[in-house]
């Protein structure tokens, strides 16, 4: 800092702390994600700042998101970010957040990212927002929201689980999640996931003692159980957290019943356990779960077209989430025809189901003027990238769901507490109504 004497001293002194967001430089790279897969990372520079974000992937995806990457891949959207984007965003200001978001659109040209990547349009949409948010010298998350962001989210996490983020005898249903509910702070809900986590492995190892400790994509433990054993243990280690912290961890599960849907047969198929369900069953059997284990959250309960199934169960369901993922895809197009019916009362925003930061910003609107609770979500392939973190402040999400272990998902939830900190006595946990 410059020390003041003087009219003309103060004059250098507003010289020099003088801030432009003019973006100067883009650089792409080819990088890996958790899964091994390569995936593109982008640095921008402005005249005061620097923002760089990596893009995620996912293992059970949507039809309805956007393209990840061209035809050609990651080489080709790295050369296309260094031929077609640097050069239209070069000399533009990063914090025209939208209006850059825009030209991502029309550079590409296709409804659905196509051409450039939806990962190339997320990548850099994320770097200019930080970017932005460094010139000024702000964290990401009072960049993007402004000084009243002061509610952080509860952390759903992935605990135990199967589907496609583990192979095996490991259950059909893809993830068994914690929602801790009415913790003090962010740090106090953090601990709790990982108590609940550590004690389901424990549980597991008692259970079976050639249990080697195996985990899926996002860190959950993949042991060979069937659901209703794996539901039993996660209650059992659920409970006896809650009442050795007094924090109420309740549970949620991801079914990702597309991955389960067979078309020819109109069948969920859940192959581990040699059953077959219509979508009456399936109902049945999910409201079953709810009442049973007093569950807080089903995901993706039916497969990605059936949003009549969506909303016959968020009105039997009372009192429990019912969130769309791949039934929405974080499209505010297919969210407008769910909240006609009322499909489900949550909604995952996985920003690079969209691409850019405005779209998912978008959908998290629209969702929250119709009472749907959005969720801020990781994917199963990830980076040590915390943006999310950041992400599920600024968009007033009241929940984020980006797993509990393993350094890719422990990246957002550190970046969290440091955000709790940096909130201070402001902090407030977020309040969920159901
Ligand atoms: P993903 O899905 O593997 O496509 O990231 C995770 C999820 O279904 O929530
Ligand atoms: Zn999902």
């Amino acid at each position: 800092m410059l020390k003041l004497e003087g009219k003309d001293e103060l004059a250098k002194y507003n010289e020099a702390e003088e801030v432009s967001t003019v973006i100067e430089n883009i650089t792409a790279r080819k990088l890996f994600n958790s899964r091994g897969e390569e995936t593109l990372e982008i640095d921008i520079s402005t005249v005061s700042g620097f923002g760089r974000a990596s893009a995620p992937a996912g293992a059970s995806r949507g039809k309805a998101e956007v393209i990840s990457y061209p035809k050609g891949k990651v080489d080709l959207a790295r050369r296309q970010v260094e031929e077609l984007v640097a050069p239209e965003l070069i000399g533009r200001n990063a914090n025209e957040q939208e209006e850059i978001d825009l030209l991502l659109h029309e550079i590409d040209g296709t409804e659905d990212f196509r051409n450039l990547g939806g990962n190339t349009a997320y990548a850099v949409s994320l770097a200019v927002a930080e970017a932005a948010a460094t010139s000024y010298g702000m964290p990401l998350f009072q960049h993007l929201a402004g000084y009243f962001a002061d509610e952080l989210p509860c952390p759903l996490g992935n605990v135990l689980g199967g589907g496609k983020h583990a192979g095996g005898k490991t259950p059909d249903i893809q993830e068994f999640l914690v929602l801790p509910i009415n913790a003090e702070s962010f740090s106090d809900a953090a601990s709790a996931n990982v108590l609940v986590h550590q004690r389901i492995g424990s549980l597991l190892r008692r259970k079976d003692a050639s249990f080697t400790g195996g985990r899926g994509e996002e860190g959950a433990w993949a042991p060979n159980i069937k659901s209703e054993q794996a539901l039993q243990i996660v209650a059992k280690a659920c409970d006896e957290v809650s009442e050795e912290l007094s924090v109420e961890c309740r549970i949620g599960l991801d079914i990702a019943a597309s991955t389960l849907w067979k078309q020819e047969e109109e069948l969920y198929v859940y192959d581990r356990e040699g059953i077959k369900r219509n979508s009456g069953e399936q109902l049945d059997f999910l409201l079953s779960l709810i009442w049973n284990h007093n569950l807080i959250y089903v995901e993706d309960p039916f497969h990605e077209n059936d949003f009549e199934s969506f909303a016959e169960l968020a009105d039997k369901a009372r009192g429990c989430l019912i969130s769309g993922d791949d039934l929405f895809a974080t499209s505010k197009k297919r969210l407008t025809r769910g909240i006609e019916i009322s499909a489900g009362n949550a909604i995952i925003i996985k920003t690079n189901q969209v691409g850019t930061l405005t779209d998912a910003w978008e959908a998290t609107e629209l969702a929250r003027k119709a009472s749907y609770v959005p969720i801020m979500s990781h994917r199963s392939g990830e980076t040590t990238d915390t943006h999310l973190a950041h992400l599920s402040v600024a968009l007033h999400c009241p929940i984020i769901k980006t797993g509990v272990m393993g350094g890719t998902r422990v990246a957002k939830i550190n970046e969290l507490i440091r955000i709790e900190e940096i909130l201070g006595d402001r902090t407030k946990m977020a309040v969920l109504s159901l």
